[in-house]
Formats: structure tokens, sequence, C-alpha cells
């Protein structure tokens, strides 16, 4: 059986907190490193000529942190975007963003736009910074706005889909979990029901381009069967 080129990789960054936990750090400094993480592993993706990268960087249930650990996390994204952008540019890559973003602070969703709009003349590769998002979250906001559009049943797949965050987003190849966590957290629901799936237990952190070659090399491994004999 011919082996699918991965068209878009997923990853649920996790670990930053037992990272910087196992350093006596503040868990702050996790979030920091992994935002280092992300850099080499964007990088590492590009190389390997991988053209839809989508990191899972906060859920709709992250919320429930300790107040501190959430702004902090909001002062990260800010900084991120802004300071980021510029190198973005420079390796061409359309960053989008998915989630519900309304819920984020008003100054945030300023930076995001701007920064999906001065990158969205780049058609070949594409970063999705998954933010506030939730698969539940995203089923529901889909549903509510087939309902609210007065659009009849049945409801197909097709139309769906088209009420997603990204509906032109093709669905995960694979994903990768860090953390030795064995578990979606509520992350693409919908769009993962063929993914496969590759965990380690590396925190985020530690998280490089040996690592995902390793990933990579596994999933090319594998037989993609959806159902058939
Ligand atoms: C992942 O690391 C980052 C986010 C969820 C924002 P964690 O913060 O979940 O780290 P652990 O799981 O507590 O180690
Ligand atoms: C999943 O990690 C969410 C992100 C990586 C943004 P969590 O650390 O929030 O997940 P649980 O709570 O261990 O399931
Ligand atoms: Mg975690």
């Amino acid at each position: 059986m011919e082996k699918k080129k991965i068209e878009h990789l997923a990853i649920i960054m996790d670990g930053n907190g037992r990272w910087a936990k196992s350093k006596h750090l503040p868990r702050i400094m996790g979030h920091h490193a992994g935002v280092r993480a992300v850099e080499r592993t964007v990088r590492a993706a590009r190389e390997l000529d991988i053209p839809t990268v989508s990191l899972y960087a906060f859920s709709t249930e992250n919320w429930k942190r300790p107040k501190g650990e959430v702004m902090g996390l909001m002062g990260l994204f800010r900084y991120y975007m802004k300071s980021k952008l510029e190198d973005l540019c420079k390796e061409e890559t359309h960053v989008r963003f998915a989630g519900d973003l309304e819920a984020l602070p008003d100054d945030i969703v300023e930076i995001l736009d701007d920064t999906e709009k001065a990158t969205a003349k780049f058609t070949e590769r594409q970063l999705v910074v998954c933010l506030n998002y939730g698969g539940r979250k995203e089923l529901l906001d889909a549903v509510n706005k087939i309902v609210s559009e007065g659009i009849k049943p049945p409801i197909t797949e097709e139309i769906l889909r088209k009420h997603f965050y990204l509906p032109d987003l093709p669905d995960p190849d694979l994903i990768i979990r860090t953390s030795g966590e064995l578990r979606l957290s509520n992350f693409w629901l919908w769009q993962s029901s063929y993914s496969e799936y590759y965990f380690t237990d590396k925190y985020w952190p530690e998280f490089d381009k040996n690592a995902l070659q390793e990933a990579v090399k596994d999933y090319y491994e594998r037989e993609r069967r959806y159902g058939n004999a």
C-alpha cells in the first residue's frame, strides 16, 4: 500500500510544567522553553517538507489553571506573535488560528488578526496555532452557526466541515503528543478520526528535530487502512 505523505502534522505540546518542575523552575519558565521547542520544531517540519503544522497551545479547559499561569501564557502569546512575525514572514509561512478567539483579550485578538493578514500571501506552508481551542466547542459552534443560518436537514459532513474554524484544513495525518500522556484532551475531535498517533515520553521543551524525525519515520512504517481489508 502506498504511504501517504504527511500533509498535516498536529502536535499536542504537553509537559512544560513538569519539565520546569524537574529543573526546580517556575512553571512559566517551562512555557518559555516550550516556545523555543516550537521554533525548532517548526523549522524541522519545514525541512521535512510538511506543508501544514498545527500546534495545540491553549485549550478551552486551560482557563481552569491559576490566574497567574493563564496571564503568563497570554503574555507569551502576545510576545511570540509580535516578535516572531518577521521570522515567520522570512520563512514564508501563513500563520492562522483555530479556536474561539473572541474570548481572548482584545489586544491579542488584534495581534492575531494582524499576523494572519500579514502572512496570508504565503500559500506553500501554514502554521495553525490552536488558541482557546476545544474540539467539542468547535463542533457546537459549527452546529449553532448552521442553525442560525437556517440550513435545513439533512446536514452532511460537508456542510458541517464548512462551519469549522478553518474549513479548508486537511485532517491531521499524524498527531504527536509529548510528555507521556495518552489522550487527546479535546484536540481535533472530528478531524482526527483516521489520524495516526505518536506518543513520546519527552517533555515538550525537550522536543527537537531528532524527535520529530523519529515520529515521522514511525509514521511511514505504518499502514493506513481506513476500514479497508
Ligand atoms: C503544555 O504544558 C502547555 C499548555 C497546556 C499550555 P503543561 O503546562 O500542560 O505542562 P504539564 O502537563 O503540567 O507538565
Ligand atoms: C492539552 O494539554 C492542551 C494543550 C497542550 C494546549 P493539558 O495539559 O491541558 O491536558 P490534560 O489536562 O493533561 O488532559
Ligand atoms: Mg499538561
